[in-house]
């Protein structure tokens, strides 16, 4: 610490310290991998619960426990708290509580926890009871899972009992699991939550790019996932519609196939420019969502509006007039595969280090992702014309990229997906604009909305989960596979590094101490799974070859001498 620095400054770095302890100390993880039709254990249970509760759920009668205590303490403002970029002692006083319920819950049942919040704060029972029969009946149906059983019927050909398909925090209605999740009606997206929700993300979004920039960003490019707005009832599209300041309108059949424009005054703000790259699985679930997604940019390009409160009409106009191209053309933002293809491939370049420069990564993407679902002037629907230098010239206007993210479970080093999308469009616009676009990612699982950078968002995901030892001895449980679980997230950071630049370089050498440089840890590994301690050792080295990674020579000494002994084993193995 500077010894300089007067006490207030001082102060306020503790508490920025301190809240980024309580980020990290609150963020749920999964504890283990889920093992097909086996029961989670009670006390895995408590914080799903926990969550449950902290949501009204108007259609079960039940209030969110954590306002239940803040009114009963006589704390009005709970939810402006909530919003409140900081946590306070108030804050943590509350979930303090609400986490205490929620264990005499999981010890006593839903009377037993009503009575105990009752003595404890004077939260009435009658007020609490209906949250804690929701989570009773919650615990009941996550002991009860059909998975084995539905698998069965499914290769026998039997029917299966529908479901939705949704994160159970969303939508407890999910479970019991093992149903068929039959997808969501695409005509109902987005629904009216998904839009009142959508409100608040776009406008923390703006607001992040605004204090960053000092102006709102030309345009935005966008990722959007099927299964993400399956769960959401289409909280991606929506976030698009608000960015373009239009809304979803009903036609007499209750079908979302029509936009109003929110007016200036209304918006107080300019309508964003935004570039989507939606998936293969959207594109296959979600077609008349693209055309309302097309027709929304349209109708915003053709309003009569000044052109600094406009940028879609700015960037449109810029276009048209420079000569060379159509409205039509100028004014395509939906994107996605070929007909019939899906994904992206830089993943799979990624891993098997099939790439010398990070541009051919950006350029895979937009390879296969120029394909543009849009209309021509005739109105007549375009599906999936191939048009790179439309999409490369939408990319070439972005300054910030952004994906909604919607699951703890799922996150952004759990998965290749989220570099493979994200970092892919993110390397595509840095070559196309010439500058690397901020890239952020929302998180709307928590009551609070909250935008974070790449990179802030890899640091809390690094150290919540692969560094988190109670996360990674979850996975050890697992043997074989939780190894592996172990290396698909150093691959997942790796794959931020050559995609956005986006790792800090302690990450890897705390991966490094973690797993390789520590014997008794190094050894349970080799035992369980040499394979993958092998990859993983030469994942990292590959790190410092390509330049993100630079520690002592001394480390990277050993993990060469790890993957020479770790050859010389293996082929004994083999041998
Ligand atoms: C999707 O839901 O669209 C999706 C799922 C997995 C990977 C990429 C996209
Ligand atoms: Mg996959």
């Amino acid at each position: 610490m500077n010894p300089k620095e007067n006490g207030s400054a001082r102060d306020q770095r503790v508490v920025r310290l301190y809240e980024q302890l309580v980020e990290i100390e609150q963020r749920l993880i999964p504890t283990g991998l889920h093992v097909f039709g086996r029961a989670a254990e009670l006390a895995e249970k408590a914080d799903l619960l926990r969550m449950v509760a902290s949501f009204d759920r108007p259609e079960h009668g039940a209030r969110a426990l954590p306002k239940l205590v803040a009114e009963a303490l006589g704390i009005d403002r709970y939810d402006a708290l909530l919003n409140e970029a900081s946590s306070t002692e108030t804050r943590d006083v509350v979930d303090g509580i609400v986490a205490e319920a929620i264990r005499e819950f999981c010890e006593g049942g839903a009377d037993t926890a009503a009575h105990w919040l009752n003595a404890r704060t004077g939260v009435e029972s009658e007020e609490s009871l209906p949250v804690f029969l929701l989570l009773a009946r919650i615990a009941e149906e996550l002991d009860s899972n059909c998975e084995l059983e539905s698998l069965m019927r499914a290769l026998r050909g039997e029917y299966i009992s529908p479901g939705p398909g949704a994160d159970v925090v969303q939508n407890p209605n999910v479970l019991p699991t093992g149903r068929n999740t039959h997808a969501i009606n695409p005509y109902s997206v987005p629904s009216q939550l998904a839009f009142a929700r959508a409100e608040r993300t776009a406008d923390a979004l703006l607001r992040r790019c605004f204090e960053e920039r000092g102006r709102y960003p030309r345009a935005l490019a966008l990722v959007l996932w099927g299964l993400d707005n399956i769960k959401t009832q289409g909280e991606g599209v929506a976030q698009a519609l608000w960015l373009l300041g239009v809304r979803p309108v009903r036609d007499a059949l209750n079908r979302a196939t029509e936009v109003e424009v929110i007016s200036l005054d209304a918006l107080k703000r300019p309508r964003i420019d935004v570039v989507m790259t939606v998936s293969g699985i959207f594109r296959d679930l979600f077609a008349p969502t693209m055309a309302l997604l097309d027709k929304a940019v349209r109708r915003v390009a053709a309003l009569d509006e000044p052109l600094d409160m406009n940028y879609v009409r700015r960037n449109v106009a810029e276009k048209v007039d420079a000569g060379g191209s159509e409205f039509d053309d100028a004014v395509t933002r939906v994107f996605s595969n070929a007909p019939g293809n899906y994904g992206t491939n830089v993943n799979f370049m990624v891993m098997q280090s099939q790439w010398e420069t990070a541009d051919t990564l950006g350029d895979l993407f937009v390879t296969r992702k120029c394909f543009a679902y849009s209309r021509d002037s005739k109105g007549r629907t375009i599906e999936g014309r191939e048009a790179p230098e439309l999409m490369d010239d939408a990319l070439s206007r972005v300054e910030a990229t952004y994906q909604n993210i919607d699951s703890f479970e799922v996150g952004i080093t759990d998965v290749d997906h989220y570099f493979e999308y994200l970092g892919g469009i993110s390397r595509a616009v840095e070559k196309r604009a010439q500058a690397r676009p901020s890239i952020y990612l929302s998180d709307s699982l928590s009551p609070q909305t909250k935008i974070r950078s790449l990179e802030e968002t890899i640091r809390l995901e690094t150290r919540a989960k692969t560094l988190n030892p109670k996360w990674y001895e979850g996975m050890l449980k697992h043997g074989f596979r939780g190894v592996a679980e172990i290396e698909n997230h150093v691959l997942n950071t790796f794959g931020w590094s050559a995609t956005a630049d986006a790792v800090d370089p302690w990450i890897y050498t705390d991966i490094a101490k973690t797993f390789l440089l520590d014997a008794e840890m190094y050894r349970r590994l080799q035992e369980l799974n040499p394979y993958s301690v092998q990859s993983l050792t030469k994942r990292l080295l590959e790190a410092h070859d390509r330049g993100y990674w630079n520690p002592d020579e001394e480390i990277l000494e050993r993990l060469r001498d790890l993957v020479g002994n770790l050859e010389d084993r293996l082929e004994q193995t083999a041998g």
